[in-house]
């Protein structure tokens, strides 16, 4: 016996990219210069999306897609300091013009991880100016392209930028174990984000303006100790920052990728190419602790990185089984992107992780796409807005 589990209209369907990640030959960033410097792996031309866009999204909306999430590279928008190119505004609004013209509804994050040069050589986020110089690049994009998208987000992890950079020093600016500074940098982003929200919304008020948050699902045995401990990370980790910006929100984007437990557990899961448990029933729970915060929620990113495809096309149901779970239980979940459109840069990984519905052959001279398995299973459940369970199902919660 099927079972059928719609979603609600109108629901958005769709998968994710970074600029950095995908576009290919951006030189004056943070990351190109770490990697010059040899600290992280080398960016190169990548996927080439900068100039494949166009067959990228046709492919987007072969697989059934009606959104794109995409960010715009703060680097090629501001190359130096207060001065804008209007070539780059342009190219993105050709962009975006292309995702509707495809009816992919854009989805658009303002700052994903990579620094302007010129920004990072002033201390980048440590700069006491920041959050200004931040709202500014934010203002002027928004005012520039209000006509072609209305879901904005001003920044994606704000605690992965804060907890990579300046505790566990494997990504710019290579700081470790700064646990002040990392919590004065942390402080800075609220204010920046605050600060961004409110201009744009001088610009366009009717624009949606959020934050694309990685939320991580904790849970333990019923030790007391493990749960107070988990309590406390709970608050920090995915609370702490939303607290702080509630009041400036218009919408929620979720990151889920992964769950820390404590305890003894009955079975041990599968495990992505990243080495992270596959433990989808998290997104769930990371769904439902956002309830409170009574906004709109959408899944910015969740997926797997999985080179043979064996485990990504029942992972996404899964996903997708827990993602409706939380909307019967109440969550206003309007839309779910998985990571990632193309195989891309993982940061400090490399090009070496899969992650992409589409695989690249970087070697090839064309960069040659190739649509994975997986991704028609995905596009049933894009097509139908709907996920049908056969036999089995997803798994179950224990
Ligand atoms: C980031 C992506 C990254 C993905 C997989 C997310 O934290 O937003 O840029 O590629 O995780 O690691």
């Amino acid at each position: 016996m099927s079972k059928r589990l719609e979603f609600p209209k109108d629901f958005f369907w769709g998968a994710a990219t970074a600029s950095f990640q995908v576009e290919g030959q951006i030189d004056n960033t943070d990351w190109s210069k770490a990697g010059r410097d040899g600290k992280v792996p080398l960016v190169n031309s990548g996927p080439e999306h900068y100039a494949k866009y166009k067959s990228d999204f046709d492919l987007a909306k072969e697989l059934g897609h009606n959104s794109h999430r995409l960010s715009i590279e703060w680097a090629r928008i501001e190359p130096e300091e207060g001065k804008f190119d209007l070539k780059e505004v342009e190219h993105y609004r050709e962009v975006l013009q292309y995702l509707h013209k495809n009816n992919l509804t854009p989805f658009v994050t303002l700052w994903h991880f990579t620094l302007p040069l010129w920004l990072s050589e002033k201390g980048g986020i440590e700069n006491k100016k920041f959050p200004e110089y931040f709202a500014r690049y934010c203002e002027f994009v928004v005012s520039h392209l209000a006509d072609e998208c209305s879901h904005w987000a001003t920044m994606n992890e704000p605690n992965v930028i804060t907890s990579n950079g300046w505790m566990r020093g494997n990504w710019p600016p290579f700081k470790k174990y700064r646990i002040f500074k990392a919590s004065k940098v942390l402080r800075k982003l609220v204010k920046a984000h605050i600060l961004a929200y409110k201009k744009i919304k001088t610009k366009d008020l009717a624009s949606e303006v959020g934050i694309v948050k990685d939320n991580i699902y904790v849970h333990s045995n019923v030790n007391p100790v493990y749960r107070l401990g988990f309590a406390t990370f709970r608050w920090f980790w995915n609370f702490k920052f939303l607290n702080k910006i509630k009041h400036h929100l218009d919408s929620i984007g979720l990151n889920y990728y992964f769950h820390y437990h404590l305890g003894i557990r009955r079975t041990i899961r599968d495990k992505s190419d990243m080495g992270w448990e596959l433990y989808p029933e998290g997104i769930y729970h990371t769904l439902m602790e956002l309830k409170k915060y009574e906004k709109p929620v959408f899944v910015a990113e969740a997926g797997i990185a999985d080179e043979k495809d064996k485990y990504r096309g029942q992972y996404i149901k899964d996903l997708v089984y827990w993602t409706h779970k939380a909307i019967a239980d109440g969550v206003d979940v309007k839309g779910f992107m998985y990571w990632s459109l193309l195989d891309n840069f993982e940061w400090a990984l490399g090009y070496g992780k899969r992650f992409g519905l589409i695989g690249i052959d970087y070697e090839s001279e064309e960069k040659t796409r190739t649509v994975r398995s997986s991704s028609y299973e995905y596009k049933k459940i894009c097509q139908e807005n709907a996920l049908v369970i056969d036999d089995g199902g997803p798994n179950v919660c224990e």
